[in-house]
């Protein structure tokens, strides 16, 4: 056998075992999540204070790099375990910041973190809205810069999350999410960054739980956000992977490589 032929056997060998591997993670994260609930919202532990802090000044940074919070009021989706974005953005000049939740995961173990940035402030909220229908709580034209990271690959309903923020930001309001679309399951995700784009809709509903990644690319975010009524719609890839694979037909391969990407609109 020539070495072509040998490293083709060993590659396709190697993508049934990703294959396998990722119905297997597929299963664990439900399993998980039917018997300890939504675990894991940062890739650093709660109780890793200094770890939160560095990770809450790294999505800050990262925000402001973006959009100009100065007098402004800012949403933040899915601030995860802790406000610590918020107390930055605050600190860096916004106005007031709201940080919306369907899953209760601020709570006295965030305190620690909190008081390492300085404390909760003044003009930082917490709303939990468990079946994320906020725009009736936040009221019309409430916001001016709407913020996100790594949460929007969660969201049961793109298209109704658009349609709401659509209503919450002023006119002239800014958008601006990251988005984390790689497989979110640990050791997989590093050896098989498109592993979940891999299985038809079927099977991969089959291991659904509320907060499952949505498997959306970024041409869904664009016409979900476009025929909510958002102006100049547009994603730009941050991080791309070198191993994508084959993945099923229902998506489109040219993007593939898209692992993280920003999307951007303005109201
Ligand atoms: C991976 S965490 C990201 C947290 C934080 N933004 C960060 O950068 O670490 C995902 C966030 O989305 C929220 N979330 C998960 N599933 C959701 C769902 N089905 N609907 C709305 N929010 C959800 C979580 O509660 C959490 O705040």
């Amino acid at each position: 056998m020539s070495t072509s032929e040998a490293s083709l056997r060993d590659s396709a060998a190697l993508q049934a075992i990703y294959y396998a591997a990722g119905i297997a993670f597929l299963a664990l994260a439900k399993l998980k999540y039917l018997t300890q609930g939504y675990l894991t919202p940062k890739v650093v532990g709660a109780d890793d204070v200094a770890g939160c802090v560095s990770y809450d000044r790294r999505i800050a940074q990262i925000f402001l790099q973006h959009v100009d919070v100065q007098g402004k009021r800012v949403l933040e989706l899915g601030p995860g375990s802790d406000l610590g974005v918020g107390i930055l953005l605050v600190q860096a000049g916004a106005r007031g910041y709201v940080g919306v939740d369907r899953n209760p995961l601020v709570s006295e173990r965030s305190a620690a973190v909190h008081a390492a940035l300085g404390g909760v402030v003044e003009g930082v909220r917490y709303e939990v809205v468990p079946d994320f229908q906020f725009a009736a709580k936040l009221g019309q034209g409430e916001f001016d810069v709407i913020v996100s990271n790594a949460a929007f690959e969660h969201f049961d309903d793109v298209p109704d999350v658009a349609r709401q923020l659509a209503t919450v930001v002023k006119p002239g309001g800014k958008l601006s999410v990251h988005i984390d679309l790689k497989t979110h399951s640990r050791w997989i995700r590093d050896k098989d960054p498109a592993n979940i784009y891999r299985y038809p809709g079927w099977l991969y509903r089959l291991f659904y739980f509320p907060g499952q990644p949505n498997r959306l690319r970024p041409a869904d975010y664009r016409r979900a956000f476009t025929a909510a009524g958002w102006k100049n719609v547009r994603t730009s890839p941050v991080d791309r992977t070198s191993r994508v694979g084959t993945v099923h037909g229902a998506f489109d391969p040219s993007d593939m490589d898209q692992m993280t990407v920003l999307l951007e609109a303005d109201r």
